[in-house]
């Protein structure tokens, strides 16, 4: 699983144990922590994995390259998913030089304790490995304001960091000629469909706010050749490069695909029926969407479909004369994440005072969508006669 090319091996780990990253998102499919070494006269490491798993990732890099000392450590972006073992890496490899941006200096220091031997590099800097030549590109806020990509220019390789990556451990071969989904029952050999809906959740929940800054990125990145893609989760592309760099693209410029996306909760049941009435009229009318119970699952899915449909449904009893609590998370974190170009239409049950469909109409043209119906907001229990279904869904 490790050789990407004669001198580009991966060195990463898949994390199968943890339930939820960033103590936010669960991962029923693990996820990979993706590092790599460069192999030339001299030896990079890029960005390091989960403090976990020191001795695996050790293992993985001496099995590449033996007793050779690594030179460089590429930081490329400083979330401890990638750097909480950069102290182990330096007390290892003493004479290391770690090579970022002059942003993760401070946190570097901040993190791990650690501020000698740092090289920093400037947007188009350059780094001479004996044939190999690296060259650095900043990229702030994509994740972090430290954050870097590495291009190694003799193999068209991009070292992306989070950008183009994905929620989900890999399967198989890292390089996306093979690469499945860890947990999936088959390999269907095409690894862009297998991680797309994990790619979508792990764009929309991570990256989702950054939408500005990626395309920034990706304006950077518009005249160089890339042939392969190593980011720092999920697999390597190289035959579908397109693919994933379009998807990055239309997720950073909002633009979502026809269809609806059902987001509720429900207190005793009948904001609920609203909700499967609407599911029933989609289904009758042959329009794609999805469904989300914010009362029974992670938002973190809902966040998914909302950045991949053109129209959003959210359905919210009246609380306390407030939205309620779980769907007021779910759009406090829309808002956050700055998403816009939606169609838009609210639903809900109240039992004396009906608010929150007129709050999440004034959520809706804060985002800048547009309503497709002035919302429905029924008292007491669901019927049909009280649920009228706008035509233009
Ligand atoms: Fe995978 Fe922003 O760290």
């Amino acid at each position: 699983m490790s050789k990407i090319s004669e001198k580009i091996r991966y060195v990463g780990v898949n994390d199968n144990k943890k339930v939820i990253f960033e103590g936010l998102w669960p991962l029923p499919y693990g996820v990979s922590y993706n590092s790599y070494v460069i192999v030339d006269e001299k030896i990079a490491l890029v960005d390091t994995v989960e403090a976990d798993f020191a001795e695996e990732f050790l293992s993985n890099i001496k099995s590449e390259i033996g007793d050779r000392p690594v030179d460089y450590l590429i930081v490329n972006h400083m979330e401890p998913d990638h750097s909480s073992l950069i102290a182990f890496i330096r007390k290892h490899y003493p004479q290391i030089c770690i090579v970022t941006s002059q942003k993760a200096v401070a946190m570097i220091q901040g993190y791990y304790g650690v501020s000698d031997n740092i090289m920093t590099v400037k947007d188009g800097d350059t780094l001479t490995l004996g044939d190999t030549v690296l060259s650095f590109h900043l990229t702030p806020m994509v994740h972090w304001p430290e954050t870097m990509m590495t291009y190694l220019q003799q193999e068209h390789t991009l070292f992306s960091g989070d950008a183009f990556g994905t929620f989900g451990a890999v399967k198989g071969h890292i390089t996306d000629s093979s690469a499945a989904l860890y947990g999936s029952a088959e390999n269907s050999g095409d690894s862009f469909r297998d991680f797309n809906d994990e790619m979508l959740r792990y764009y929309s929940n991570i990256v989702g706010k950054y939408g500005i800054p990626v395309q920034n990125a990706l304006k950077k990145l518009s005249g160089f050749t890339i042939d392969r893609i190593c980011s720092t989760h999920g697999p390597v592309w190289e035959h579908q490069i397109g693919e994933t760099v379009s998807l990055y693209d239309r997720m950073s410029r909002y633009e979502g695909e026809r269809g609806v996306c059902i987001v509720y909760a429900s207190m005793y049941g009948n904001t609920e029926k609203a909700a499967k009435a609407l599911e029933a009229e989609l289904v009758k009318k042959g329009i794609r969407y999805a469904i989300h119970n914010l009362s029974t699952e992670n938002v973190s899915f809902a966040y998914r479909d909302a950045f991949r449909y053109d129209t959003l449904a959210i359905g919210s009893p009246t609380y306390n004369t407030e939205i309620f609590p779980p769907v007021n998370s779910f759009i406090t974190g829309l808002a956050g994440r700055g998403l816009k170009n939606r169609r838009f239409f609210a639903f809900g049950s109240y039992t004396w005072a009906g608010t929150s469909v007129k709050l999440l109409n004034e959520f809706a043209q804060k985002q800048g969508f547009e309503l497709i119906s002035e919302g429905v907001s029924f008292a007491q229990g669901y019927s049909e006669d009280k649920f009228s279904i706008p035509e233009n869904l």
